[in-house]
């Protein structure tokens, strides 16, 4: 290696510290931004031909071709917004840190893409023809729907390549490895639910599409196919939804889809949880309006979190199953509960707006 080449790299180095000091004194701009955007990649093999999108699933995936994919945006990867959060989660987490490298974030616009490559993660930018998707969007604007259609289609393609993939919104905390608690007897599809009947393959619990495990198979391409193909027929209605829809007509039974439904004690969310950090694997800020509200209450889940890790002598994974004695949160920004209300288990919080991405 020749030693301008050296120099280059701490130059970028260097360049990459001064501006994520900007970036925490508050004063930065996006020429700065965009102009350092891309780092050097490692060559990969270059005899067969590669499109982008299978290079970085090749980059992000395991061995055995699984990985974790979200997506962020502009409004979602600001200073201490959502990505800062989900991060800092994988790395608080209990034994989640790997999973950084086997994430692949995916930008909906140039500043989310900048970010994400600026945080040294996997990285792929999905054009939309035609749309913004920088803002914070609304529940069900127009734009919303959109961003959130050409997700699944984008995952759809991911599933056809042959990727199995953990798919999570990022208001998802991961304090503990999702992938020891997922279980592993050939299930198509495992996804978490807004509440929680006790009953694993009861399709009636309610799903969430903010965190789920999909193997990729022919059914569950079809099923992708299948669900994207229902947009024109639903109008106006959330991509999770139409898949609630799919389910309750019969999808599962048709295409012979192994679906298991995740207990909220463990894959959780405001709507529901265990409230319990002992046994916490995943949390959601679902049942929640707006990106501000969530960044709230999902600071004070991590501040508990890092508390009961400290209780928990941080080295013992055997205490894991114990039931935990750090009080879980109210969501104050969320739901605007005082903090010493406590009786609020059963309570259903379903807000007529919802801010997602
Ligand atoms: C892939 O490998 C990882 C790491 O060994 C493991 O945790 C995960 O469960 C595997 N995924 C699947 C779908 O088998
Ligand atoms: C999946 O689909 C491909 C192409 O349609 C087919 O060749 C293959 O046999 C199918 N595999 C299974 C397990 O059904
Ligand atoms: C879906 O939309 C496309 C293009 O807008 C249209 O050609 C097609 O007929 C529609 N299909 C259904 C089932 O409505
Ligand atoms: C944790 O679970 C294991 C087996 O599941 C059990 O042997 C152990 O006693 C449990 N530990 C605590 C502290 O409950
Ligand atoms: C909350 O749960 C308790 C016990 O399960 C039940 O008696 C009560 O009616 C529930 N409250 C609401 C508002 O659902
Ligand atoms: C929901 O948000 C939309 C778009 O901002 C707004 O027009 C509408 O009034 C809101 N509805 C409620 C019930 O707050």
């Amino acid at each position: 290696m020749d030693s301008s080449k050296i120099y280059v790299g701490s130059w970028i180095v260097l360049v990459s510290l001064l501006v994520l000091n900007l970036l925490r004194s508050g004063v930065w701009n996006e020429p700065v931004w965009t102009s350092i955007s891309s780092f050097p990649q490692q060559n990969k093999t270059p005899n067969i031909p590669k499109d982008e999108l299978e290079a970085v699933l090749e980059g992000a995936s395991m061995e055995n071709k699984t990985l974790v994919i979200g997506v962020v945006n502009k409004a979602y990867t600001k200073e201490g917004s959502m990505l800062d959060l989900f991060l800092q989660s994988i790395q608080l987490g209990e034994g989640t840190q790997f999973l950084r490298n086997h994430l692949l974030l995916i930008a909906v616009d140039q500043t989310a893409f900048d970010r994400c490559n600026l945080e040294r993660l996997h990285c792929y930018k999905l054009k939309t023809d035609g749309v913004d998707f920088s803002g914070e969007k609304i529940y069900m604007s127009n734009d919303f729907i959109k961003m959130m259609w050409s997700r699944t289609l984008f995952l759809t393609d991911v599933l056809r390549r042959g990727y199995n993939f953990i798919f999570t919104d990022m208001d998802v905390m991961w304090l503990r490895n999702p992938f020891e608690r997922l279980s592993h007897e050939g299930e198509d599809l495992q996804i978490s639910c807004d509440f929680y009947n006790g009953q694993p393959s009861d399709r009636a619990n309610p799903i969430n599409t903010g965190f789920y495990f999909v193997a990729s198979n022919n059914k569950t391409t079809t099923l992708f196919d299948t669900w994207y193909a229902a947009k024109n027929e639903s109008d106006g209605m959330k991509e999770q939804d139409v898949l609630g829809r799919l389910i309750r007509e019969g999808v599962i039974e048709r295409l012979d889809l192994r679906v298991r439904f995740l207990d909220t004690l463990y894959f959780g969310g405001f709507c529901s949880s265990g409230k319990d950090y002992g046994k916490v694997v995943t949390i959601h800020a679902n049942c929640c309006v707006s990106i501000k509200s969530k960044i709230k209450d999902l600071r004070a889940l991590l501040n508990g979190w890092i508390k009961f890790r400290g209780r928990s002598d941080g080295t013992s994974t055997e205490k894991s199953n114990s039931t935990s004695t750090v009080l879980w949160p109210s969501y104050e920004g969320c739901w605007g509960i005082k903090p010493d209300s406590t009786s609020t288990s059963n309570q259903t919080s379903t807000p007529s707006n919802q801010t997602l991405i």
